[in-house]
Order: structure tokens, then C-alpha cells, then sequence
């Protein structure tokens, strides 16, 4: 069933656990996503980014949304909007059912340069008045993602601040986001703690804390009421990188934010976790293999199949580590 973003993370927050949020542009993403939460009795958050309508088409986006919810009607589904670039943008996403809109107003509407804090304050204010309207939560953002080594926003062609960000805007301010919170009243409030989009987060094997947990702490004990959301929470598998390599790709040496980090997240008070680029690494690596050892096969359905069982484990493996499991 269809639910909205508040009441599951109300229900987290209640039983202490955390919900992977996953990025969701075709069929076989969505078909790994509800069978490891079938598998594993986890309730879902799915959730599509203007990239995802670019690619599938709004219509098809609604449909392969719909059709989960009517095949695992005992599961409940999140439907949310990724990184939304206005309230226009959010307005559109109510309107096709969406129960969740995220109202990313750290950014202006190219989606890259960073905006000051009254513009974030008036967006997210005017898009949680139409949601709360129509029974859809809203998550914000304060602070910009970006590598608190380099201060690269990450990823270069996509979502995300350009160019260096300074490291006050890369770690979200706890008095700030109490005030942002009482002026916007946002259900959800995406904070910069250390993480990036993308694959490329850090260049040597993270050790010990690589997340600003105690920033994490502090948020949280200013604002204890409000659900925080952890963006580019993707671990970039090692295992996946070097079947990935062995096969014909070329990615280079990277490291992701270990899933031990995540856990420690969720203890003080991250109730969302987005993750896209785990599943993207494991859909190629499992498609690259695939062709490699069956080199006369031409059935797309094999090696879509290879890709949503890979896509499948990696979920399955957040949902128990976030202590998702078993709460559907
Ligand atoms: O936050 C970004 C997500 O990974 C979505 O990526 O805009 O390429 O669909 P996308
Ligand atoms: P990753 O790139 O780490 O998977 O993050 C995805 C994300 O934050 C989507 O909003
Ligand atoms: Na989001
Ligand atoms: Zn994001």
C-alpha cells in the first residue's frame, strides 16, 4: 500500500531503524527493490529523479509505481520524489501520486549553484504548505554535499552543487536546521555530513569515522523530532568494481561510505538512507559478466535477469543492516 514518507519514518524512528531510499528508472530496478523487501519483510521507499522521467516518461514512471503497489499490496511503498528543483517540480510529482516530494532548495533551480538560506527557507516553505494540502510529505536540504577533503561537490554531470564548496557549506549547522525546521515545517531534512553523490567519494579505503558523526549527534539532539536523510549513501562495493574491471570496464581505484558508518548514522536519528550508485555499479558488473561467459546469448531477458539478482542482494543486504527487516 501506498504510504506516506512521515508515517514510515514516524514508524522508524519509533523501532530505532533506518529505510534505504532507492533510486528507481526501470523495471528491473523496481522488480529487485520489492522482492528483497518481499523477501525480507522491509517496507520501501522508492524514489525517481527528473532523470528517472527523462528516461522512463512520467506516464511509465506512474505505472511501473503503480504496479509494484498492486503486486505486493501487503508491502508499504514510499513514493518519492528525488532532488526536486522548485515547487512547480514537486507540484507535478503530487499530481502523478507521488507520496513524498523531496523540495531540494540548497540549490537554485539549475539544480547546481548553491542558494542562500532565505531562498531554501521560501521553496521548501511554499512546496510543504501544497503537499501537506494533499497528504504528501516533503524532504528539505541545508547544506551541500560535496567531499569535506576536497571539497568537490562529486559527481560532474550529475546532481549536485559546481565547483568548491567551503567547508561551512558542507557540514549543515545545527542551530540553523532547527531554524529552518520550525520556519519550513518539513518532515524530513537531508543534512551534509561527509557525503557525496556518485562513485567517486573517496580515494583511499575509508578507516574509522570518514562521516562527521558528531555533527550527525548534534543535529539530532537539536532536532530530535525531525527525520534526517543521508544522501550518496552508496558503499561502491569492491567486489562489484573488480568484476566490473575484469570484464571490460574502467573504473578507477574508489571507495564508498561503509555500511558500519550508515549504522552509526542511524543511531542518532538518519531515518533515510539514498542509495542509487550501488545499484547502477551491480546492474553492470552482473551485465558485464553476463555477455563475458555467455558470449552467444542475445536475450536482453538473461542479462536483465543476471542484473535484477545482483540489484536484488544489494538490497536485501541494507534492508537487515539498516534494521529495516521484518518492520513491513
Ligand atoms: O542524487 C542523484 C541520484 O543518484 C539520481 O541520479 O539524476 O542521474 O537520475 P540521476
Ligand atoms: P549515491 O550516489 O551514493 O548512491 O547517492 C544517491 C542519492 O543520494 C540520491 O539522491
Ligand atoms: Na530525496
Ligand atoms: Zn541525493
Amino acid at each position: 500500500a501506498l504510504v506516506s514518507l512521515r508515517q514510515l519514518l514516524d514508524h522508524a524512528a519509533e523501532h530505532d531503524y533506518g529505510v534505504p531510499a532507492f533510486n528507481v528508472n526501470n523495471l528491473e530496478q523496481m522488480r529487485a527493490i520489492m522482492q528483497a523487501a518481499d523477501a525480507t519483510d522491509s517496507p520501501v521507499i522508492v524514489q525517481a529523479s527528473a532523470g528517472a522521467r527523462k528516461y522512463a516518461g512520467a506516464p511509465f514512471l506512474r505505472h511501473l509505481i503503480q504496479a509494484a503497489v498492486e503486486e505486493w499490496p501487503h508491502i508499504p511503498v514510499v513514493v518519492h520524489q528525488d532532488h526536486g528543483t522548485s515547487p512547480a517540480v514537486c507540484q507535478r510529482s503530487i499530481q502523478l501520486g507521488f507520496s513524498s516530494v523531496m523540495m531540494d532548495g540548497s540549490l537554485l533551480e539549475d539544480g547546481k549553484t548553491p542558494a542562500e538560506y532565505d531562498y531554501n527557507v521560501k521553496v521548501t516553505k511554499q512546496t510543504v504548505e501544497m503537499a501537506h494540502a494533499c497528504g504528501v510529505s516533503v524532504e528539505g536540504e541545508l547544506g551541500c554535499l560535496g567531499s569535506l577533503e576536497t571539497g568537490e561537490a562529486g559527481e560532474e554531470d550529475g546532481v549536485g552543487a559546481e565547483g568548491k564548496l567551503s567547508h561551512e557549506q558542507l557540514l549543515t549547522d545545527p542551530e540553523e536546521a532547527a531554524e529552518f525546521v520550525k520556519a519550513t515545517n518539513v518532515d524530513a531534512l537531508a543534512i551534509a555530513c561527509g557525503t557525496s553523490h556518485g562513485a567517486y567519494k573517496f580515494t583511499r579505503p575509508p578507516t574509522g569515522d570518514i562521516l562527521a558523526i558528531d555533527r550527525i549527534k548534534e543535529i539530532h539532539r537539536r532536532i530530535p523530532g525531525t527525520h534526517l536523510v543521508m544522501h550518496g549513501s552508496s558503499s561502491v562495493p569492491q567486489e562489484w568494481l573488480k568484476i566490473i574491471n575484469e570484464f571490460g570496464g574502467e573504473i578507477p581505484e574508489t571507495y564508498g561510505v561503509p555500511v558500519e558508518q550508515i549504522q552509526e548514522g542511524i543511531k542518532h536519528g538518519v531515518r533515510k538512507v539514498n542509495i542509487d550508485t550501488d545499484l547502477r555499479l551491480a546492474s553492470t558488473g552482473a551485465i558485464r559478466r553476463h555477455l563475458a561467459e555467455n558470449p552467444s546469448n542475445f536475450d536482453p531477458r538473461k542479462f536483465f535477469t543476471a542484473a535484477t539478482t545482483a540489484m536484488e542482494d544489494i538490497c536485501r543486504a541494507r534492508y537487515e543492516a539498516f534494521g529495516c527487516a521484518g518492520m513491513a
